[in-house]
C-alpha cells in the first residue's frame, strides 16, 4: 500500500472534472442551486465534492471501491485490522463499539466518568454497566483514568462481562497502563474497548503513550477530527479482529449512520490519513518542541503550574501526552472559569476548557511559536495583576460512592416517572443523570437508587460551589424518579 495515495479524494476529484450533469442529490448540485454569499464563502472546490454515494463513488455502508481503499490505507496507517470511517464524530464510533459487544442485559466494565456516548449507548443495547472509580488527583481536582488493578478486580468479580472500556488517553492526556489492562481483560476473552478521543496522534510519535491499537485493544474510537487534521466530526473506528467480527461492527456501524454519508468529511479523513502517516512523527516533533517550550515558560510565571512528568504518581498515571497544557491557575487566587473569561476577553485567547482550578490549553501542528509566545504573555499579564495566593483553600475533590444499580439505564430510561423533593428521594430509583464537576463523575445515573449518603454529597458540593448538574430542576431542589407502582385493591 501506498500512503502517498488518497483513493477517495482522488476519486472524488477526477469525477468532478468529468463534469457529469446531475439529475441526484444534493441538490444544490456543486452550489449552482444555493444562497450566493454562502457558495462565495464556501468556494467551488468545497461544494463541488459535496456529493452523495451515487455508483462511482462507492458506498459507506457497503465500501467495496474508493472508499474501502481509503479505509485499508487507514488501517494499515493506524496499526488495525480494519479501520471504519464515521462521519458521527467518535460519539458514533463508541456506540458502535459497545453495541457489536453488548446485547440487553450484557454486562460492560466502564469507568464512571465516561463521555455521554458511552451512557447512551448502554441505554440504547440494555447492556448493564460495572462501573469502576477512576482515580482522583486531589492536587488538580481532576480524574485520572482507571488502574489495572481495578480492572483485575472487576474481570475476577464479572468474568461474563462483554467488554471492558478505557478512555484512554483521558481528556488531560493522561493514560493508565493500557498494554497491561489487554492483557488481563484478554485472560478473560473478554474485548477491550478503547474511548480514543483524544489520542489519535499518539501512534505517531514514541514520546507518546501507546495507542489502543499499539497496546493490543479489540477496538478504539478516535476522534481524527479532534487532534489529527480532518474535518470537525469526522472520525475512526479502529479494529484488531480476533473478539470481535468486522462484519458485526460494520453492520452496526451502518444501523447507526446517515445514508447521505458527506464526501467532505470522509475525503478529509482520507488526506489527514496521509498527512499523518507520512508527516506525523515530524509533526509531534515540532508539536512537543512547542508545548516543551510553552510548559517551561509557563512555569516560570509566579502562581502558574504546569505539570510535566510529576503529573505521574501512581497506577492510573503511567504515561502522558505532554502537547496537553494542564495549567493550575489556584494561586492566582482564580477560578479556572474566570481566566478562561479573562484571556477571551483581553486577548481574545480560547482555551479547550476550564475548570475550578485550572484551564487545558492544547498544542497541535496547527500552532506556531507566535501563539505560544502570547499565551505566555497574556498569562504573565493575569499573574502581574493577581496577589499571589500561597495558602490556597482548596474545596477537596471526593468521589460519591457508586449507587446500587436496581434498573438497567434503558429500563430505568423508558420506565414512567414523577417529580419529587430530594430530600425525600431516599431509596428511590433515580431517572436522571446528576453529576458535579470537577472531577465530573456521575452521583446517579438513570436505574440507581438514591442514598441519603449521596444526597449529603449532593449539598456538600453545592455548598463548595462545584457545579452541580444534570437534573431538570437545576436549583437541585426536586428530581425524577421512577414512578412506582401501585397494587391493585
Ligand atoms: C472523552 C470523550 N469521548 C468521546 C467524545 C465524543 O467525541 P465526538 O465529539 O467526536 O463525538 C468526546 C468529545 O468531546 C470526549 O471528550
Amino acid at each position: 500500500m501506498n500512503q502517498h495515495e488518497t483513493p477517495l479524494f482522488t476519486g472524488l476529484k477526477k469525477h468532478r472534472d468529468q463534469t457529469p450533469i446531475q439529475f441526484h442529490i444534493p441538490g444544490h448540485k456543486g452550489g449552482k442551486g444555493m444562497d450566493e454569499e454562502f457558495r462565495e464563502f464556501m468556494g467551488e472546490n468545497a461544494l463541488s465534492i459535496d456529493l452523495i454515494n451515487i455508483e462511482p463513488l462507492d458506498d459507506l455502508h457497503h465500501p467495496q471501491g474508493m472508499i474501502k481503499e481509503a479505509q485499508d490505507l487507514a488501517a494499515e496507517a493506524f496499526g488495525a485490522d480494519y479501520t471504519f470511517f464515521s462521519v458521527q464524530g467518535t460519539s458514533g464510533a463508541i456506540m458502535t463499539m459497545i453495541m457489536s459487544v453488548c446485547q440487553p442485559g450484557d454486562k460492560i466494565i466502564v469507568p464512571r466518568n465516561v463521555h455521554k456516548s458511552i451512557t447512551t449507548a448502554i441505554i440504547f443495547s440494555g447492556a448493564k454497566p460495572v462501573f469502576i472509580h477512576p482515580e482522583l488527583d486531589e492536587r488538580f481536582g481532576i480524574s485520572h483514568g482507571i488502574t489495572s488493578h481495578a480492572v483485575k478486580k472487576a474481570c475476577e468479580a464479572h468474568p461474563d462481562a462483554k467488554g471492558v472500556l478505557v478512555i484512554n488517553p483521558t481528556y488531560f492526556g493522561i493514560t493508565a497502563d493500557l498494554q497491561e489492562i489487554v492483557e488481563i481483560a484478554h485472560n478473560y476473552d473478554i474485548p477491550v474497548l478503547v474511548d480514543e478521543a483524544h489520542g489519535v496522534h499518539i501512534h505517531f510519535h514514541e514520546r507518546l503513550p501507546l495507542s489502543a491499537m499499539q497496546a493490543g485493544a479489540d477496538l478504539a474510537a478516535t476522534s481524527v477530527h479532534k487532534l489529527g487534521g480532518s474535518l470537525t466530526q469526522s472520525s475512526v473506528l479502529n479494529l484488531r479482529e480476533g473478539l470481535v467480527s468486522h462484519e458485526r461492527v460494520q453492520s452496526i456501524l451502518s444501523m447507526l449512520t446517515t445514508t447521505s454519508t458527506s464526501y467532505i468529511l470522509l475525503a478529509s479523513l482520507d488526506t489527514a490519513r496521509r498527512h499523518l502517516a507520512i508527516n506525523g512523527h515530524a509533526l509531534m516533533e515540532e508539536t512537543l518542541r512547542l508545548a516543551d517550550l510553552a510548559r517551561q515558560q509557563l512555569n516560570e510565571i509566579p502562581s502558574i503550574y504546569c505539570p510535566g512528568n510529576e503529573i505521574l504518581t501512581s497506577d492510573a498515571t503511567v504515561d502522558y501526552d505532554p502537547t496537553k497544557l494542564i495549567i493550575s491557575v489556584k494561586k492566582l487566587g482564580m477560578s479556572g472559569y474566570d481566566v478562561e473569561v479573562w484571556l477571551r476577553e483581553n486577548y481574545h485567547i480560547e482555551v479547550e476548557l476550564s475548570d475550578l482550578y485550572n484551564i487545558l490549553c492544547i498544542v497541535t501542528p496547527g500552532d506556531r511559536g507566535s501563539d505560544i509566545e502570547k499565551l505566555v504573555e497574556a498569562l504573565k499579564c493575569l499573574a502581574d495583576q493577581c496577589v499571589s495566593v500561597d495558602d490556597v483553600t482548596s474545596i477537596p475533590v471526593k468521589v460519591p460512592a457508586i449507587p446500587v444499580l436496581s434498573l438497567s439505564p434503558r429500563d430505568a430510561f423508558y420506565a414512567s416517572t414523577e417529580t419529587i423533593l430530594l430530600k425525600e428521594a431516599v431509596g428511590r430509583i433515580s431517572a436522571e443523570f446528576v453529576m458535579v464537576y470537577p472531577p465530573g463523575i456521575p452521583i446517579f445515573i438513570p436505574g440507581e437508587i438514591i442514598t441519603s449518603d449521596n444526597i449529603d454529597y449532593i449539598h456538600e458540593n453545592i455548598e463548595a460551589g462545584l457545579p452541580v448538574q444534570g437534573p431538570e430542576d437545576d436549583t437541585l431542589e426536586k428530581i425524577q424518579v421512577i414512578r412506582e407502582q401501585k397494587a391493585f385493591k
